[in-house]
């Protein structure tokens, strides 16, 4: 689970004689296991343990905030995810109580309550009791795992609004924030809903609401296998899945095509719901952002029907006009994003239908949509998306089709002529991954490096984006995505000698106008000391003396462009990383794959 956060990591291990062993490092796993074989594994023997790698939100990353917090008598232990909101009248309330605190998390709180509730009181002796007294006091959102040292073989969990799976195996029971902790060892898993509280012991589980009644969890499949979450002989988790993008868009293709007509997947919305639809808003965050502007352009294009796109922090803060004919589009790769969660909600709330683009079956996102089409990525491990990006895309324009369809804005032989476009792709996106060692190339050429432009127009904007956002990410270089249009009104200032940037070129067979202006852009920025690195479809010679290093990409529709100009761009921030000594480019540091606080 390293990848959701890498701070720190911790277990505790209930020894069955009436302790609870606990080991905690900061810094990534590695530290933990160096630590634990200093303890000695044998010190650590136990068949009932919880584990915890943390992204910090309260306190720093240091052994004492690494978790599992103990309570003041060792005898709970807890691993939490989320944020506890009200964490600071407790802290308090327990320190009148002379209770002395551990760490600067607002997590410790939940053990301590849990050993007062235990110890005294009408909860005494009660650990599933005690357990739901001290969830009914917690706000926020977190999901809470507990272990108490006279239970030692039971572990007693529960979620509100961020995730947890249970996973039943034989004789053994598993608990994770996704199925990747125990995809290894069972494929059989229960979703929990929302508010649930889980009790698991190694033949049994049973699920609760907060007040103690009986719930039902969705027992499902995991139709992933361990080696789709491994590296499959790649450096890295990232260069793997930038392999996997061509199965990664035709998975995502795949069934949704039938007869001559786009369909869309668990469905909750009828043809006629998606023909009263006079307003689209895309919510979602960082990567899934971007492929949503790529949305916009489509859907405007195809359905002439505006599309409004705003990342999804920003989403409920400033009262979007919604009703039942806006077609809330959330995009995420995880589902569990908490600003993207947040947006969803609020848009029911306010009556607009909402579907989901998500790449995590039953995740919550889709779970509270109205419909979802799911992209098949499969697994993405590495904190930089890639492969789900471009999935996403293809999901999106799927979206767009079946919008255009319902609307009859296009005609059965132009959708079947964009869909043979889009089945394109993948095969396209083969070829073009033998771009990787000239991009290599190119980004040791580059040597150092202290800033970065990219520059797109119409359907380039978003790719320019997304390329600095990786950049950003992987190499910690500071990267800007600007229309390059609007260049010379304020960002042309930025340029200087060898400031290297890099132009993604529409394709000359589209918009004629759009494809001479950039190409005057780079002249503009050529003039003034830049080293331009282009990146234009095959046989587009008119950029040539213009380009300091070309990548070629192969021909394509010009809403098809940016499921192919990305790719380099992917190897160009992995490589640049490398060369700034950041070898470990799946785990970027103050990053998380799955942000599931706001
Ligand atoms: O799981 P989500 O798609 O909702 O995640 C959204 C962003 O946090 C994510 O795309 C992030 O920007 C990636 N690190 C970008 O590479």
């Amino acid at each position: 689970m390293e990848y959701r956060g890498y701070d720190s990591s911790g277990v505790a291990i209930a020894d069955g004689q009436g302790h609870i062993n606990v080991v905690k490092k900061e810094g990534k796993l590695a530290n933990l296991d160096a630590l634990i074989e200093q303890v000695g594994p044998d010190n650590l023997a136990g068949t009932t343990a919880i584990g915890h790698t943390r992204w910090a939100t309260h306190g720093r990353p240091t052994d004492a905030n690494a978790h599992p917090h103990f309570s003041f008598d060792k005898k709970v232990a807890i691993v939490h995810n989320g944020i506890i909101e009200n964490f600071a009248p407790l802290r308090e309330q327990l320190i009148n109580d002379g209770v002395e605190m551990a760490s600067e998390t607002d997590s410790e709180v939940a053990a301590h309550l849990l050993a007062q509730a235990y110890n005294d009181g009408e909860t005494a002796g009660d650990f599933e009791a005690s357990a739901l007294k001290v969830l009914n006091q917690l706000e926020g959102a977190f999901t809470l795992l507990f272990v108490h040292a006279d239970h030692p073989d039971t572990v007693i969990a529960a979620r509100r609004s961020t995730p947890l799976i249970v996973g039943v195996g034989e004789g053994e029971m598993f608990l994770g924030s996704d199925v990747a902790a125990f995809i290894e060892f069972t494929k059989n898993a229960v979703e929990l809903g929302q508010d649930n509280v889980v009790v698991i012991t190694k033949d049994d589980y049973k699920i609760m609401n907060f007040d103690g009644t009986t719930a039902e969890g969705k027992p499902f499949t995991i139709d992933w296998d361990l080696a789709a979450a491994e590296k499959g002989g790649y450096d890295s988790f990232m260069l793997k899945e930038i392999h996997e993008q061509p199965e990664a868009v035709r998975d995502t293709l795949a069934g949704h095509f039938v007869d001559g007509r786009v369909v869309l997947d668990e469905q909750n919305l009828t043809e006629q719901d998606l023909k009263s639809i006079d307003k689209v808003f895309v919510v979602a965050c960082g990567s899934a952002y971007h492929s949503g502007l790529l949305a916009k352009y489509a859907i405007e294009h195809w359905v002439r029907i505006p599309v409004e796109i705003e990342v999804a922090s920003e989403f409920r803060y400033r009262d979007p006009v919604l009703d039942s004919r806006t077609l809330v589009m959330a995009i995420s790769q995880s589902g569990e994003t908490a600003d993207t969660l947040e947006a969803v909600r609020h848009a029911k709330a306010q009556g607009a239908k909402v579907l989901a683009v998500c790449n995590t079956n039953g995740a919550q996102i889709p779970r509270e949509s109205d419909a979802v089409l799911y992209t098949h990525a499969g697994p993405e491990i590495g904190v930089a998306s890639t492969k789900a990006f471009l999935a996403q895309v293809a999901a999106n324009y799927i979206v767009g089709l079946a919008l255009a369809q319902a609307h009859g804005t296009k005609y059965p032989d132009e959708i079947a002529q964009i869909w043979d476009d889009l089945s394109a792709i993948p095969a396209k996106v083969s070829d073009l991954l033998n771009c990787e060692d000239a991009v290599l190339d190119i980004a040791r050429e580059l040597g150092a490096i202290r800033t970065m432009l990219f520059l797109g127009r119409g359907v380039g904007f978003p790719v320019a984006l997304e390329g600095a956002l990786k950049l950003k990410e992987l190499a910690y270089i500071h990267a800007e995505g600007f229309p390059a249009g609007e260049l010379k009104h304020g960002p042309i200032a930025l340029i200087e000698d060898d400031l290297p940037v890099v132009v993604v070129v529409p394709s000359p067979r589209g918009v004629k106008v759009l494809h001479s202006k950039i190409v005057s852009n780079i002249q503009e920025i050529r003039a003034r000391g830049a080293k331009t690195i282009v990146i234009a479809e095959e046989g587009d010679t008119d950029v040539e003396p213009f380009a300091n290093w070309l990548i070629r990409i192969p021909e394509s529709s010009t809403i098809m462009q940016p499921l192919l100009a990305t790719v380099p761009l992917q190897f160009l921030a992995a490589e640049i990383a490398r060369q700034c000594g950041n070898e470990d480019i799946d785990k970027p540091r103050n990053l998380a794959k799955s942000v599931t606080v706001e």
